[in-house]
């Protein structure tokens, strides 16, 4: 985060391009993928089957399964192709030194009684954590769209079904994550943080 200060000598956050690119495609491919991998779950809902409990079709994108999977695929190489490049942006520009968890947050955890950097300290361990969600989401993708070339991976979840609830529980991993996210962005921050994101 870079601080400008305005001509009234108040000071605002501003972001590097690059992270407001990769908060646009991600906000936008994750909503595609939710919304288009819940249209697929009501085809068949992974708990109960048929008569398993519907997701109401304002939450669904695609109107059938075929047109949610359509949907699925197209933005997963959206989706996919955003987390490489930003991967690749945060190794070359050295930023992920800095944005992810490092032992001083869980000292920080354990001693400070600063209420500011508690904040601070929580917002890096979440932010950390959507990496490996975001990775088994695509891990365990990966396993469903093309299981004759990789049953491996479908055996490392015991079953077909095993696999089906751990890509399913990405939907709640990441709707908690996007809450959590921007409410201690905002506690950091304000929204002057939050929209330096976007905006
Ligand atoms: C965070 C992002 C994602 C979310 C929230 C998500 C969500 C879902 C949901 C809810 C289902 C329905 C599960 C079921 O009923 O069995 C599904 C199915 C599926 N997803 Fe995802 N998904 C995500 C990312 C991905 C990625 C990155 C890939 C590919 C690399 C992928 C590939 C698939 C496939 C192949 C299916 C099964 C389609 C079918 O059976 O016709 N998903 N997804």
């Amino acid at each position: 985060m870079i601080v400008e200060v305005t001509s009234k000598h108040k000071k605002l956050p501003t972001q590097a391009r690059g992270a407001k690119i990769f908060h646009w495609i991600n906000i936008i491919s994750l909503f595609l993928m939710l919304t288009s991998g819940l249209q697929i779950y009501n085809a068949n809902p992974v708990f109960g089957g048929r008569s398993g409990l519907h997701i109401p079709p304002i939450f669904t994108l695609g109107g059938w399964l075929a047109g949610g999977r359509h949907w699925h695929f197209a933005a997963m190489w959206l989706f996919s192709l955003n987390l490489l490049w930003y991967g690749f942006y945060i190794f070359i520009t050295r930023r992920w030194r800095h944005r992810f968890v490092g032992a001083n947050d869980i000292k920080a955890l354990q001693k400070t009684q600063n209420p500011k950097r508690l904040i601070y300290a929580w917002h890096r361990i979440v932010y950390t954590s959507i990496i490996p969600i975001l990775l088994l989401a695509l891990f365990t993708g990966i396993g469903m769209y093309k299981p004759a070339q990789f049953p491996w991976i479908v055996d490392m979840f015991g079953s077909w079904q095993g696999l089906r609830i751990v890509h399913f529980a990405s939907v709640p991993l990441v709707i908690i994550f996007a809450l959590v996210h921007w409410w201690l962005g905002k506690k950091a921050g304000g929204s002057q943080l939050t929209d330096s994101m976007f905006w």
